[in-house]
């Protein structure tokens, strides 16, 4: 069973959160995002790295949270393949919520310019984008550079409780106007 039947089964919703690491930091924020996300109500997180996530696992989420290393000012090759390889999904897509983190080496390293080219590739997919909450920051996602601190944790997890909060919102009024 797909992980989409499985959640229609349940009546869970389903939050994907999908990242490339080489050196472990963006692995360990798209976690600390994934246990925010799963707080939700009825909300199911599932953290997959750009090489193995699946198609099916794509299409079945009602949020996407995608995370990358900052490579020379934008998202790594390895996390644009997963938009690239999927990009028959967008009418499938459409109206799902997508938001973005991103780790860098330097604080002024470029994480913002690679959560745009996240967020940019979520809208030509035609979701709706969800930043980080005002009391965490308020801007375009999560981001940190050096060694994570109980703070980012905190502030990952929150992060991850709104987007699949939203995610869960969208999604019902996404069936009712189904129905
Ligand atoms: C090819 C390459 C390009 C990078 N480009 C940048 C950059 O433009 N700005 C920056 O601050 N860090 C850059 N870095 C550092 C990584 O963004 C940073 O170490 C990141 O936190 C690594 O994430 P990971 O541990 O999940 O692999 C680069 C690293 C590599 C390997």
């Amino acid at each position: 069973m797909t992980p989409g039947a499985f959640c229609a089964l349940l009546n869970t919703m389903n939050v994907l959160i999908i990242y490339h690491s080489r050196t472990g930091r963006t692995r360990e924020l798209a976690n600390e995002i994934a246990e925010g996300a799963a707080r939700a109500d009825a909300a199911e997180a599932i953290v997959r790295s750009a090489d193995e996530v699946t198609r099916d696992e794509f299409v079945a989420a009602d949020a996407v949270i995608a995370g990358s290393p900052v490579y020379f000012g934008t998202m790594t090759a390895e996390l644009k393949s997963v938009f690239d390889k999927f990009v028959g999904t967008r009418r499938k897509m459409e109206g799902k919520v997508g938001a973005a983190f991103a780790t860098s080496g330097h604080h002024t390293g470029g994480k913002e310019t690679t959560m745009m080219s996240i967020i940019q590739a979520f809208l030509i997919y035609g979701m709706i984008i969800v930043g980080d909450p005002l009391d965490t920051g308020g801007h375009y996602g999560i981001g940190f550079s050096g060694e994570m601190t109980d703070e980012l944790r905190d502030q990952a997890v929150r992060f991850g409780e709104r987007v699949a909060r939203i995610a869960a919102a969208v999604a019902s009024s996404r069936s009712q106007s189904a129905s």
